[in-house]
């Protein structure tokens, strides 16, 4: 997934099908396709793993495949039509090829469970994120004809000993996940019920997937968590909850981290996502400054202007306290790229709070944002608290307002890049040309400039002297 383009996203991330290379056959062809957030694509690298293992090979071509996995995302409606409007595509293996196996994977299957196999008689498996090590039992369960499920959430799995095999991958760029599931209960958020309770990894095993994942070239890690900042690591077994402040104070937090992972080589850029403004602190700040190769990118997500609204959703910081918190960044980290996510017409939601929204942005001048109309979610607190009562036509237009202002911000921070020399990771060709290489600069905007001998995973100086309204052009410099 890329967070350098602003994107009116009323539903999830294009599914994008992946390929992987497998040591041994057993000439079962097993076509994967994700959806959602950054996490879940790199949960389907665990479930390839766990699949490579098992002799399977990938393809494309899902006409062609034995077995068929949706890796899903249950955030917005949008994200669960497009799934099962995929599903009726897939019929067509089902109807050539009746042995062939259907599986959901992911969010969608945690939040439906049993009920997908009755809604959905094409489907064979419901598999839900914490019971992917079963996927090999089902399989053979589901081999016999009989239809397998398993949505057991868990309060240890962090899939921690697996080594992910990365799809669809540049070489160059990598996602390691340092936490699961989340604690927070925004309230119009499935997230809780879909992925369960919060858990931190293991440092070592995090720290072990970089340095592995350097020596095979990769050059950019981005740490993934559904709030980054809450990751606590204080030995195998202890509780967060239960800890004294003493063992708190010895435990790993997402600075200390931080710091770990970017010691592993200054050549290995660390980026991470998401961070959440109830809880980033100075800390994780001044350990960004200190070091070269943690990018100046955050993405803290604002969701609305206002603090009643705010406090409506349960997120648990006010306007004045998210704006101190843009100032801290400002403060410490001059310089640094800002994304955020918001969403138009939440429950309630007032044309002067929307306005707050697009104040807060003129405040902020964010560099990319993810922007949504809300979605009403069963179970979430807002749906049994709140009446879903702004009318879609107003939620769209607030979201026309809120995606005109970012685009305009967009192109100012662009332009800001102008005439600078600006330091990129090359990631390979650029989309229009194969004269011309792309990569990011430490802020996640996209650079392009003309290949020469340059190629994938060196660091470049490129002095910029043009741009379009999200991309830098320039010309490498010594
Ligand atoms: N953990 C991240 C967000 C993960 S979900 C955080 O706390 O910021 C990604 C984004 O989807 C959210 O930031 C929010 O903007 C959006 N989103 C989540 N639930 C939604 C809903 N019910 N309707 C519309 N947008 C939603
Ligand atoms: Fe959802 Fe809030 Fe958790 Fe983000 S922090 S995943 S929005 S509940
Ligand atoms: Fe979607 Fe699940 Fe991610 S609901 S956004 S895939 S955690």
């Amino acid at each position: 997934m890329n967070i350098s383009e602003n994107k009116v996203i009323d539903e999830s991330i294009q599914g994008q099908a992946l390929v992987m290379e497998t040591p041994k056959t057993t000439g079962k062809k097993l076509f994967l396709e994700s959806y959602g957030c950054q996490m879940n694509f790199s949960d389907s690298e665990i479930v390839a793993s766990i699949l490579m293992e098992k002799g399977y090979t990938t393809t494309t071509n899902f006409e062609e495949a034995d077995v068929i996995f949706v890796n899903t995302c249950a955030i917005r409606e949008g994200a669960e039509s497009k799934v099962r409007n995929r599903l009726n595509d897939f019929k067509r293996v089902k109807a050539r090829n009746p042995n062939a196996l259907v599986g959901v994977l992911g969010c969608m299957a945690e939040r439906l469970k049993a009920q997908f196999l009755e809604q959905e008689k094409l489907v064979d498996l419901v598999v839900g994120p914490d019971a992917y090590r079963d996927l090999p039992n089902l399989l053979e369960q589901a081999e016999d004809g009989h239809r397998a499920i398993n949505v057991l959430l868990s309060k240890e799995e962090t899939y921690a000993d697996l080594t992910p095999v990365r799809l669809g991958t540049n070489g160059v760029t990598a996602f390691i996940s340092i936490t699961r599931g989340c604690d927070n209960m925004c309230s119009f958020c499935v997230v809780p019920f879909t992925r369960g309770r919060e858990r931190s990894r293991d440092p070592e095993s995090i720290l072990n997937e970089a340095r592995d994942l350097f020596s095979r070239g990769y050059r950019e890690v981005t740490l993934l968590g559904q709030n980054v900042d809450s990751y606590l690591w204080s030995g195998g077994g202890l509780k967060k909850e239960s800890l004294t402040e003493e063992q708190k104070a010895a435990s790993v937090n997402f600075s200390k981290l931080l710091e770990m992972v970017a010691l592993v080589n200054p050549d290995l850029r660390v980026r991470f996502s998401t961070s959440h403004p109830k809880d980033m602190n100075d800390e994780v700040l001044y350990t960004m400054a200190k070091h070269e190769n943690i990018c100046n990118n955050i993405h803290l997500p604002v969701q609305s202007g206002n603090s009643k609204v705010l406090q409506m959703m349960n997120r648990g910081y006010t306007r004045e306290w998210y704006l101190s918190r843009m100032e801290a960044i400002r403060r410490i980290i001059p310089g640094c790229g800002i994304s955020t996510d918001i969403i138009t017409g939440f429950c309630g939601e007032t044309e002067e709070e929307h306005q707050e929204t697009l104040s807060l942005m003129e405040i902020v001048q964010y560099d990319f944002a993810y922007m949504f109309m809300y979605s009403e979610r069963p179970k979430t607190l807002a749906e049994r608290k709140y009446a879903d009562d702004i009318p879609e036509a107003v939620k769209k237009r607030r979201l026309q307002e809120v995606v005109d202002l970012q685009r305009k911000h967009s192109s100012v921070r662009t332009h800001e890049g102008l005439n600078k020399v600006h330091r990129v990771l090359v990631e390979g060709y650029s989309k229009k040309s194969e004269d011309m290489l792309m990569g990011r600069n430490s802020q996640n905007s996209v650079v392009v400039f003309p290949k020469e001998n340059y190629k994938k995973g060196d660091y470049v100086n490129v002095l910029v002297d043009k741009c379009t309204s999200s991309t830098l052009i320039g010309t490498v410099v010594k």
